[in-house]
C-alpha cells in the first residue's frame, strides 16, 4: 500500500495540495485537465521537487519512506532519448542478464523486429512500448505512469492498458491519463484534479457521472453507457 498522507509544492503561481490518498494493488487513473497537477503529484511521490517541495509525507507498506527507487518505477511524461539500441535501452536501469524476462518483453511489446535500432529512430509509439518494456523489466511494485497512453495507436493503447491491468493485479499502478473512456473501461479506481486539488477520490469506473467529469474539465461532458461500455461526449457536439 503506498499512502501519501500529505504532498504539497509550491511553484508560485501555482500550488498543488493533496492528503491522504491511498494506492493498494490495482490500477488508479488520474485524470485532469492540463495543468491541474497530475505529473506535479507524481514527482512529488518520487520525491523530486526541490525547494518547491513544501511539505511531503509519503508511507509505503507502513513505514514513511523519503527515497523510492528500491519498490517503484516511474514513467515521466517527457524523457530523453539516448543513442542506446531498443536491448540496451529496456535493461538500462534493471538486471540485464535477465534475458528470458528481456525476450519476453521484446515479444509482448511487439519489439524484436526494433532490437537493433538505437531508440533515437524510433516513432513516438514504438518509443513509448521500449519506455513500457523497460519499466517492466525493473519488476517494481509500484509504477507511476505518466500518460503512457499518449501516442499510441488504438491497438496499442489497448495493448499497454491490458498490460497495465495485467501488473494491477499484483501492483499498484498509478497512471495519469487524458483518454476517458479508455481510462473508464480499464481502471480500478478514478481520481480526478483540477487547480491543484483533489475534486473525487478513487471511485470506481460505474460511480463517475457526468457533473464529476463536467466540473474537472469545466466543460459540459455526458457519460452514457452502452452495453456495459463508457462513452463520454461533449455536450456541444
Ligand atoms: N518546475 C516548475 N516550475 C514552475 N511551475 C511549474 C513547474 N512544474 C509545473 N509547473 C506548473 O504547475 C502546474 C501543474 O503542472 P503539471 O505538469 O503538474 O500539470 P499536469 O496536470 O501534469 O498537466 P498536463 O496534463 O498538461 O501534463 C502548471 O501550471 C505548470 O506550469
Ligand atoms: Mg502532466
Amino acid at each position: 500500500m503506498l499512502i501519501i498522507d500529505t504532498l504539497e509544492m509550491d511553484y508560485g503561481k501555482f500550488q498543488m495540495k493533496v492528503e491522504n490518498m491511498h494506492f493498494g494493488e490495482g490500477l488508479h487513473v488520474i485524470l485532469g485537465p492540463n495543468g491541474s497537477g497530475k505529473s506535479s503529484m507524481m514527482r512529488g511521490i518520487i520525491g523530486y521537487g526541490g525547494k518547491e517541495m513544501k511539505r511531503r509525507a509519503v508511507c509505503y507498506e507502513g513505514e514513511r519512506v523519503l527515497k523510492t527507487h528500491r519498490f517503484l518505477s516511474y514513467l515521466p511524461q517527457n524523457t530523453p532519448r539516448f543513442r542506446l539500441s531498443v536491448g540496451q535501452y529496456i535493461s538500462l536501469t534493471a538486471d540485464a542478464g535477465n534475458r528470458s524476462l528481456q525476450d519476453s518483453l521484446l515479444e509482448r511489446f511487439d519489439l524484436h523486429s526494433l532490437s537493433e535500432n538505437t531508440v533515437e529512430e524510433l516513432s513516438g509509439g514504438e518509443f513509448k512500448r521500449v519506455q513500457c518494456a523497460q519499466v517492466a523489466m525493473e519488476q517494481k511494485a509500484v509504477l507511476l505512469l505518466d500518460e503512457v497512453e499518449q501516442g499510441l495507436d488504438l491497438k496499442y493503447q489497448h495493448r499497454i492498458l491490458k498490460w497495465m491491468k495485467g501488473e494491477a493485479a499484483k501492483k499498484t499502478v498509478i497512471a495519469n491519463m487524458h483518454d476517458v473512456p479508455l481510462a473508464m473501461t480499464y481502471a480500478d479506481t478514478m481520481t480526478m484534479m483540477r487547480d491543484g486539488k483533489v475534486l473525487v477520490q478513487g471511485v470506481s469506473p460505474e460511480d463517475v457521472t457526468s457533473e464529476m467529469l463536467s466540473d474537472c474539465y469545466s466543460i459540459p461532458l455526458t457519460v452514457e453507457r452502452r452495453e456495459g461500455r463508457p462513452w463520454v461526449f461533449h455536450d456541444a457536439l
